[in-house]
């Protein structure tokens, strides 16, 4: 005899929500007072990593006050992993914190990401404020709500959307990151332009030297017009269903180039290749020209990236780190590309789009 009965629970939509992204600089020693007021008397906990600290912004956002604080070591992502989460949890639960608690990512990409998904999961889910302190962070990772750790097989492996309760960007923490750092987070910049604005693409060219230089005015309008752009994209698709993959552009072979390189290469590093590369299929598929394609090369390489594929990757190791994309549909990616600066091809509603395997291989032969 088998019996069985059916009960329906609904599940109410939860409610929008919304936050405000402050853009300054030298606001880092503002930024508590502002939570205090914002957000109440709540525990705080901040996590940052031993880089942030040494360079002096985590006793710039404390200014002396006494707050139970994580510190990664070692920085970078080897620590973007569940151990080091745990970790993190374990520390928070010893701090007596409760669902009150508002969690201070300060630093890069790799603290908010997992600063992100440890409140995440803390107590079933607490405040984050991103305090993004790297080029990539404040174009890129501190908005829209991308959390999680690596695995031992892959990157992002394990994650949450969850998204922060407000972001303070203080262009002047870019002062201390090494050149290298500060120069591949740029490309997440180029990329929002060639994706969304053409003003801003020219914005970028017309003031390669003083962001260069990081000159505090000129980097805030940066930020300015990375916030405005990917905040645009990820309000009209949060959970990345369609247009949000137009982020994506230049990181499918842009991902495929940093796994094939062993990671040797920067994550931005890679991505300007991959911007190349999809400039190079542009051509092969009727949407773009020459000129443009030397006119964003022109720009990564004003700004210290290199465009070329490091000879030690073969195009064998390429072509095979491009079939095990993550969004591979039968072991083939799908790649985002551009009509003109500033405006993304779509084809039947869709902002990744088929490409055959045959063109790609071309492109990857010059790359
Ligand atoms: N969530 C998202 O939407 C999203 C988007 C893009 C990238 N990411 C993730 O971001 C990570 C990469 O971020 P990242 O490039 O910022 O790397 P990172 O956080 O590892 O920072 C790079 C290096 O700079 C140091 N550093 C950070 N700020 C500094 C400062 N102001 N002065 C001196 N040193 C400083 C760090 O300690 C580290 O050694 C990756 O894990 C990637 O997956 C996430
Ligand atoms: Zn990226």
């Amino acid at each position: 005899l088998i019996r069985m009965q059916e009960l329906t629970v609904k599940v109410p939509a939860t409610k929008p929500g919304e936050y405000k992204i402050e853009i300054g600089t030298g606001i880092l020693g503002v930024v508590w007072s502002k939570i205090e007021s914002h957000f109440g008397r709540g525990g705080k906990f901040v996590i940052t990593d031993a880089n942030v600290v040494a360079a002096g912004h985590l006793d710039k956002l404390l200014s002396g006050r006494n707050v139970p604080s994580y510190v990664i070591t070692p920085p970078g992502e080897s620590s973007k992993n569940m151990v080091m989460l745990v970790s993190i949890l374990e520390a928070m639960e010893q701090a007596y914190l409760g669902r009150d608690t508002v969690v201070l990512a300060l630093g890069g990409g790799t603290v908010g990401d997992i600063a992100g998904f440890a409140a995440a999961i803390f107590k079933r889910g607490v405040a984050v404020m991103q305090i993004p302190t790297t080029t990539l962070a404040q174009a890129d990772s501190a908005i829209g709500g991308k959390t999680g750790v690596d695995s031992s097989l892959s990157k992002n492996a394990f994650g949450a959307f969850w998204h922060p309760s407000a972001v303070y960007i203080d262009v002047a923490t870019l002062k201390t990151l090494d050149d290298r750092q500060y120069k591949a987070g740029l490309v997440e910049s180029v990329k929002h332009a060639l994706i969304a604005d053409e003003k801003y693409f020219k914005f970028l060219e017309n003031n390669l030297d003083a962001i260069l230089q990081r000159q505090p005015d000129v980097l805030e309008k940066v930020a300015y017009y990375n916030c405005r752009i990917k905040a645009e994209v990820v309000e009209a698709d949060p959970t990345e269903t369609n247009q949000r993959r137009m982020l994506n552009y230049g990181h499918t072979i842009g991902h495929a180039a940093e796994m094939a390189s062993g990671f040797e290469l920067l994550h931005g590093e890679a991505v300007a290749i991959g911007i190349i590369a999809a400039g190079m299929i542009e051509i092969e598929m009727g949407l773009g020209d020459d000129n443009r394609v030397e006119m964003v090369r022109k720009m990564l390489t004003a700004l210290g990236v290199h465009t070329e594929i490091p000879r030690n990757i073969s195009k064998t190791t390429l072509m095979d780190a491009i079939r095990r994309d993550k969004k591979a549909i039968n072991k083939w990616p799908r790649f985002v590309l551009i009509d003109k600066i500033g405006s993304v091809h779509s084809k039947e509603g869709q902002w990744a789009i088929e490409v055959g395997q045959e063109v790609v291989e071309r492109v990857v032969e010059k790359l």
